[in-house]
C-alpha cells in the first residue's frame, strides 16, 4: 500500500507539517535534531499503532506543552488518522489514542494493516541491549501489522492480564484479612474465567511469535553480499518462551497469590539474538547482547530487519514501506548496497544528516525533502 502524504500537528517537534512522498524513494535530509526520525516515527505509528522508540511513554510523542497531537496519513485507498492525548482534555477523561479511518473511529484491530512498514535505524540497537519488554513490544508491532488475529489476541491478553492480577491481589487481601473460605472461593472462581481467557489468547500469541522466529532462523543467509557473495556473519534467534497452560498456572498458584502477579505467559517471553560461528568461531553460538561488538550488533539488526521484511511480504503478499533511518552512518558500503537492493520496487523513505554521503545512483526516482 502506497503512502501518499502525511500531515503532522503537534507531533514531537513538527508543529504543523505536511509531507508528500514519492512512489519510489523519498530522501529526507536535515541536520541533527531536525525531526527526521520523528517523521519516520509518525509513519511507523500509523502502520503499527506503536512508537518505534519503544522505551518511552506514548504521550511523549505529543509536542512539548501541547495536549493533543494529530497524525493524518493519506494512502492510495483511504485516509488514516491518529489522535494522541494525555488522557485528559478540558478536564474530561478521554482516550489516549484514537484511530480513525476515513474520519470514522475504528477499533485498533480494524485500523492496523492499512499500511505496513519496516523501520531500520539506530533506535533498533536497543532491541539487543535493552530489557525483554522492548523485544516483546517489537514482536507485537511486527505481528499486529500482518495478522489481525494476533492483534486481537494480544489486546485481549493485555486487558485480561490486568484484571487477573487485580483478582490475585484481592485473593491475597482476603487471605490476610478475612479467612472465610467462602469469599476466597468466589474470587478463585472468577480467576478461573480469566485463566481460560489468558490461556486461549496466550497460546495464539506464543504460536505466532514462534512462527515468526522460525521464519527468521530459516533465512539465516540474508546477509551474504558483495561480488562473490562473501560469507557474512550468521545470526539466529532463540525464543525464550513462557508458555501458559492450566498445569503451569496450577504449579505457580501459591506464588502468584503471594506476589499478586501472573507469573507465566507470553508477557514474560524474551528472545536472544545469537551469532553463529562468525568471526572465526566455528559452530559456536554467542549471545550478542553480551559478546557482540557494536558493528556486529548492527549487522544482526540488519539481518533481523531483512527477515522481518521477508516475513511481512510472505504473510500479506504486499510490500511494506521501508523506513531507513540514517543507514549511511551506520553501515559499511557493502551492506548499504545490500539494503538498496531490497528497496527495489518498494516505497522507501530514507533519512540522512549528510547528503554528501548518499549514493544517489543507487536510488530510483528520488524526491528530496529538506527539513
Ligand atoms: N514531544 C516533543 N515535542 C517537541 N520536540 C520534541 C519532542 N520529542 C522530541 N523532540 C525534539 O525533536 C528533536 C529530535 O528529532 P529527531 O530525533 O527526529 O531528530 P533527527 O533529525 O532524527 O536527528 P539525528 O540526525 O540526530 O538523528 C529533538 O530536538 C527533540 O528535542
Ligand atoms: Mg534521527
Amino acid at each position: 500500500m502506497i503512502l501518499e502524504s502525511i500531515t503532522l500537528k503537534n507531533f514531537r517537534n513538527h508543529k504543523n507539517a505536511f509531507f508528500e512522498f514519492s512512489l519510489q524513494t523519498t530522501l529526507v535530509a536535515g541536520e541533527n535534531a531536525a525531526g527526521k526520525t520523528n517523521l519516520l516515527e509518525a509513519i511507523y505509528l500509523v502502520a503499527s499503532g506503536r512508537s518505534l522508540r519503544v522505551k518511552g511513554v506514548e504521550s511523549e510523542m505529543i509536542g512539548y506543552g501541547e495536549e493533543i497531537a494529530n497524525i493524518k496519513a493519506k494512502t492510495e485507498k483511504c485516509n488514516l488518522e491518529i489522535i494522541l492525548t494525555k488522557g485528559e482534555l478540558f478536564g474530561k477523561r478521554v482516550s489516549k489514542k484514537k484511530y480513525l479511518v476515513n474520519q470514522i473511529a475504528r477499533r485498533t484491530v480494524d485500523f492496523l494493516g492499512n499500511i505496513r512498514a519496516v523501520y531500520f535505524g539506530p533506535e533498533n540497537l536497543e532491541l539487543i541491549t535493552d530489557s525483554p519488554s522492548l523485544r516483546r513490544k517489537y514482536l507485537d508491532a511486527v505481528l499486529s501489522q500482518v495478522d489481525s488475529e494476533y492483534a486481537r489476541a494480544s489486546l485481549s491478553y493485555e486487558k485480561g492480564l490486568k484484571t487477573r492480577n487485580k483478582i490475585l491481589e484481592k485473593i491475597r487481601e482476603l487471605q490476610e484479612t478475612d479467612s472465610s473460605a467462602e469469599s476466597v472461593g468466589a474470587s478463585r472462581k472468577k480467576l478461573y474465567f480469566w485463566d481460560q481467557l489468558l490461556i486461549k489468547n496466550g497460546n495464539i500469541i506464543t504460536l505466532k511469535r514462534e512462527e515468526f522466529i522460525e521464519f527468521l532462523n530459516k533465512n539465516s543467509e540474508l546477509l551474504n553480499c558483495g561480488e562473490e557473495k562473501r560469507q557474512s556473519p550468521r545470526f539466529s534467534l532463540f525464543y525464550d518462551r513462557s508458555t501458559i497452560s492450566e498445569e503451569r498456572l496450577k504449579q505457580y498458584s501459591q506464588q502468584e497469590i503471594a506476589s499478586a502477579t501472573t507469573l507465566v505467559g507470553p508477557h514474560r517471553d524474551d528472545f536472544i539474538i545469537k551469532s553463529v560461528g562468525s568471526f572465526g568461531l566455528e559452530n559456536r553460538e554467542r549471545d550478542l547482547s553480551v559478546y557482540g561488538s557494536r558493528g556486529e550488533q548492527r549487522l544482526a539488526i540488519l539481518w533481523l530487519k531483512l527477515g522481518e521484511l521477508g516475513f511481512i511480504e510472505e504473510k500479506t503478499g504486499e510490500k511494506p514501506i521501508l523506513l531507513l533511518d540514517d543507514i549511511f552512518s551506520e553501515l559499511d558500503l557493502e551492506h548499504r548496497k545490500l539494503v538498496f537492493d531490497v528497496t527495489f520496487e518498494k516505497q522507501t523513505i530514507i533519512t540522512t544528516a549528510d547528503l554528501g554521503m548518499v549514493e544517489t545512483s543507487w536510488l530510483k526516482d528520488v524526491k528530496l525533502i529538506s527539513l
